[in-house]
């Protein structure tokens, strides 16, 4: 297959076009599955026993906690700073999200928050590797094994990761990953994956993700059987109540010509989270998440803790301002704590389930986060911004 097409600068300079035009190609004689192919190149790259790809992270989380069986008042802990829908995909399944506080400097849950919110109806834990830097997992799966309760690793936001050699998303129970177009990799539109060393997890999640189909298996979606036993009115089809959370083929061509090159993709993210850091390296008043020795960040973002309006009196929002004034790009806020949001927080309200929440930490660094596009097309470009960065930075240091 060709390798190059159009402008190899883009978004898409690998093999994706070519792919999603052999989907397309009814004539082609090659094989159509790029959801197996994709699934079965993911296992290998991971090392996991088994991938199910699907059409979003978060069906992969929604999927993942419904292959648990969670009753009504079980408990999933979340950490107190991710998106709302690590807390949605528990509650669509009626059990209830416990929010676990966040380390301050590194921004994620730990196996001491975690601790403080185990009761006997814990039945899961989900960590989120937010902004691209891994869970310190380790401590946590021993309180796993000690309470019995299921991790889940969210890695919407982290794509290969790691802590010394281990792979970030691997080392729990069952990781999920999304393809959401501003992923580190994309379907171009929407996609998620989910995998899991355990047989049983694996056809539970693969049956809820696809519509319940009973033949379905933990490494299959779909089995040949013949037409003529599937066109009887008498042939049954289904043995669970699932959902249609499949991925398209077409999201899967993208997907796969995105792996193929994974390494130069994040290798790229990283590179421009050198610039940013280079750019705040001698600011005492904007400082970077913590990445602990021996961990390996694959910056979804480059974020940083912002304290310019007690140290420099210029607020959260001035800054911001005055970035994009001298031609910086605008750089995101962390997402409100999923508790405070109108959505949870109407839900909450209604379960009476808020008076509870007690997360400080999260809920001030949430105001002080800063977290700078690492998804620059033009490596050039990502360093005029990072220069106009420390230029301001230098700036606001010089006026006395
Ligand atoms: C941490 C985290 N989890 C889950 C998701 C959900 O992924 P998706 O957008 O593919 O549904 C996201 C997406 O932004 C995310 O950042």
């Amino acid at each position: 297959m060709k390798k190059k097409i159009g402008n190899s600068l883009g978004k898409f300079p690998n093999n994706e076009k070519h792919y999603v035009l052999d989907v397309l190609n009814t004539n082609s004689k090659t094989d159509k599955n790029y959801v197996q192919k994709l699934e079965n190149k993911f296992r290998k790259i991971f090392k996991t026993r088994y991938a199910i790809a699907c059409n979003s992270g978060t069906s992969g989380l929604h999927a993942s906690l419904a292959s648990l069986n969670l009753k009504k008042n079980d408990e999933v802990i979340i950490p107190a700073l991710t998106v709302v829908m690590d807390a949605y995909s528990v509650i669509h399944l009626n059990a209830t999200p416990i929010f676990a506080d966040v380390d301050p400097d590194t921004f994620l849950i730990t196996a001491d928050t975690i601790k403080k919110k185990i009761t006997k109806r814990t039945k899961a834990v989900m960590l989120v590797s937010l902004q691209g830097l891994p869970v310190d997992i380790k401590p946590i799966i021993k309180l796993a094994k000690k309470h019995n309760f299921i991790i889940i690793e969210d890695n919407a936001q982290d794509f290969y990761g790691k802590i010394n050699n281990s792979i970030s998303g691997t080392l729990g129970d069952i990781g999920i990953w999304s393809f959401e177009n501003k992923k580190h990799l994309s379907g171009a539109t929407e996609g998620g994956i989910i995998t899991t060393n355990n047989k049983i997890l694996a056809e539970k999640i693969r049956k809820f993700a696809g519509i319940g189909y009973k033949n379905m298996t933990a490494t299959g979606g779909r089995t040949s059987l013949s037409i003529e036993m599937v066109q009887d009115p008498n042939y049954e089809r289904f043995d669970t109540i699932g959902l249609n959370y499949r991925m398209p083929q077409i999201v899967a061509a993208v997907c796969l010509g995105q792996l193929e090159n994974f390494k130069n993709i994040i290798k790229r993210r990283q590179e421009v989270a050198r610039y940013f850091r280079d750019a705040i390296k001698n600011c005492n008043w904007i400082i970077e998440q913590k990445i602990p020795k021996n961990f390996t960040h694959t910056h979804y973002t480059f974020a940083v803790k912002y304290f310019g309006d007690s140290k420099k009196g210029i607020s959260w929002k001035k800054f911001y301002k005055m970035y994009k004034n001298n031609g910086g790009d605008g750089f995101y806020g962390a997402c409100v704590c999923p508790h405070q949001e109108p959505s949870l927080r109407n839900f909450f309200i209604k379960t009476k389930y808020k008076k509870k929440i007690k997360t400080p930490v999260a809920e001030k660094i949430q105001k002080q986060i800063m977290q700078f596009k690492t998804n620059y097309r033009s490596l050039k470009d990502a360093k005029n911004k990072s220069m106009i960065l420390k230029k301001l930075i230098a700036q606001i240091e010089n006026v006395k």
